[in-house]
């Protein structure tokens, strides 16, 4: 997973190829979150109803999902539905359910193919039992796999994720002097993966919306106009170069890395 996975696929003289040839692969961020957002108004832009918006997203899923494992991206999580979007029409909520059953059944191959492993994160007992079985289908036919990890935020909301893991600490049985920020964060939906680095939104919207929000404490946000269903390889490489650029203190002087050099 290098440079050379990414040239292999963009068109030459194309501005992926420009992007990629620019990028430190030594300073990777190690997880990626995005949120996926302005499906609604690529869809009204065009006179279509909301989910067609939903439907040309799966698109921009696929390249991105298949993108970050080629630029060698360890965790990539994309925020699909939270807890607040049960409020949206059942027959929007119902298409988006089936879009993400179907891409499943479909990207498995590929999924495979990359070696990407899939996981969910979020309240999964609570979906419809046809959802929940294409799910873990997905994240049991992926577990072998030792490349990416590919998280889908499904049914998400991060201060119920945070509830979820004090219940958890509870049921543990853990003292008050055997929790710490290490030890919560191990209860987590995503314990044992690093934080995201970099946080993507798409559509403009200056909004972290409820998403990893124990994870995100020091992530680099970027924020981009382009609304997700045209989010392709090459923004991905945007938002990497901005991360490059960008100086991380973690509220110190230095980046821990390079500091005391
Ligand atoms: C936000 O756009 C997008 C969503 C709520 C759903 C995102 C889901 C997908 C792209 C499809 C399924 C995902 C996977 C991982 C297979 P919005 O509807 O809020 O847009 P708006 O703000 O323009 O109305």
């Amino acid at each position: 997973m290098s440079l050379q996975d990414i040239l292999a696929v963009a068109v030459p003289g194309s501005p992926e190829e420009t992007l990629a040839r620019q990028i430190n692969f030594d300073r990777l961020p190690s997880h990626v979150a995005i949120i996926m957002d302005g499906n609604g108004r690529w869809a009204s832009r065009r006179h279509l109803p909301r989910v067609e918006g939903h439907r040309a997203g799966i698109d921009s899923v696929r390249d991105v999902v298949e993108s970050s494992a080629r630029l060698g991206i360890q965790v990539l999580t994309l925020y699909a539905f939270s807890l607040e979007n049960w409020k949206r029409p059942a027959s929007e909520v119902s298409t988006l359910m089936s879009l993400l059953k179907r891409y499943l059944r479909l990207e498995l191959k590929t999924l495979l193919t990359n070696n990407i492993r899939f996981r969910v994160v979020g309240r999964k007992d609570e979906l419809a039992p046809d959802v929940r079985r294409e799910l873990t289908i997905g994240e049991e036919r992926t577990s072998g796999c030792t490349g990416m990890l590919f998280n889908i935020a499904l049914n998400y909301g991060g201060r119920a994720e945070i509830v979820d893991a004090a219940r958890r600490a509870i049921a543990a049985g853990l003292k008050p002097e055997e929790l710490d920020e290490p030890r919560f964060g191990e209860l987590l939906y995503t314990g044992g993966q690093p934080d995201p680095d970099l946080l993507i939104r798409t559509s403009g919207e200056m909004r972290v919306s409820n998403f990893l929000l124990w994870q995100i404490a020091y992530a680099e946000i970027w924020v981009t106009d382009t609304l997700w269903p045209d989010f392709r390889c090459r923004h991905l490489l945007e938002a990497i170069l901005a991360y490059q650029k960008r100086d991380r203190r973690y509220g110190g002087l230095k980046e821990p890395a390079i500091a005391g050099r």
